[in-house]
């Protein structure tokens, strides 16, 4: 794991930009696996100013996005889709089609699965997959269990995840129970793994996915094992490594 110290919240969105910068330039048709949720907000304004500047061009990218709420239409303002919309896609030069997001609109989740591991296939698999960390050191929607979830699945949200979430809807009864989420095995077949984790609030999980045992209770754990994973936490969230 290749550790990089960034100074605070800028800092750390400016250096994740610039990892996928430069995965873009060196492979213009790159799968890009993307999050959502507070933590990518920044490197995504980031990248849009590259594109703006005309240093990036995303018109050969594809992008599958980790997970998506299962219940939530596409424009309702909380699904993901309508977040990816809103903080990057409208903004960039993607082709049309050229962007995948579990469909949470579809209440059957055995064909939404399969079928997104089939698209992620088709499209040759990820060359860089952007993850942020749970609070509880979920990834994706890869909830604390017994055992890791290898492949997209239909999850139930812990209590600590939907009530993390809550502040992103008006109460903490509108947060949907379920999610459609790549699984470990789906994450861990990505070529690269950029994780982006900022603020106190994070620092032990940081610590205890990345220097502590691999285990299914805490999801990203199992980061450890991938060949090519490159963490970019700020100061704050280094505060007990
Ligand atoms: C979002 C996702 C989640 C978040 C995690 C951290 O697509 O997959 O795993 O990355 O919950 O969320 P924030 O960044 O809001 O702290």
């Amino acid at each position: 794991m290749n550790l990089i110290k960034a100074k605070d919240y800028e800092d750390m969105s400016r250096k994740a930009a610039n990892l996928i910068m430069a995965q873009v330039t060196l492979k213009p048709d790159s799968v890009l696996g993307l999050a959502t949720g507070s933590t990518p907000m920044g490197t995504y304004q980031q990248l849009i100013g590259y594109y703006r500047q005309g240093d990036l061009d995303f018109s050969g990218v594809r992008t599958v996005n980790l997970d998506e709420y299962r219940g939530l239409s596409r424009t309702d303002s909380q699904s993901y889709y309508y977040f990816m919309q809103e903080h990057l896609f409208s903004q960039i030069n993607l082709a049309p089609g050229a962007s995948f997001i579990p469909d949470g609109t579809n209440d059957d989740a055995a064909a939404v699965c399969a079928d997104y591991e089939e698209t992620i296939r088709a499209l040759g698999g990820v060359d860089l997959q952007l993850l942020g960390l749970g609070n509880n050191g979920h990834i994706g929607f890869n909830e604390p269990a017994e055992v890791f979830e290898k492949e997209t699945h239909c999850v139930d949200l812990a209590q600590s995840t939907i009530e993390a979430n809550s502040r992103f809807f008006a109460s903490v009864d509108e947060v949907p129970t379920q999610a459609y989420t790549m699984g470990i095995r789906t994450i861990m077949k990505a070529k690269k793994i950029l994780v982006i984790v900022n603020g106190a609030g994070k620092a032990d999980i940081l610590k205890q996915a990345f220097y502590g045992p691999i285990t299914p209770k805490v999801p990203a754990s199992i980061l450890q094992l991938h060949p090519d994973v490159t963490v970019i936490a700020d100061e704050a969230a280094c505060g007990k490594l």
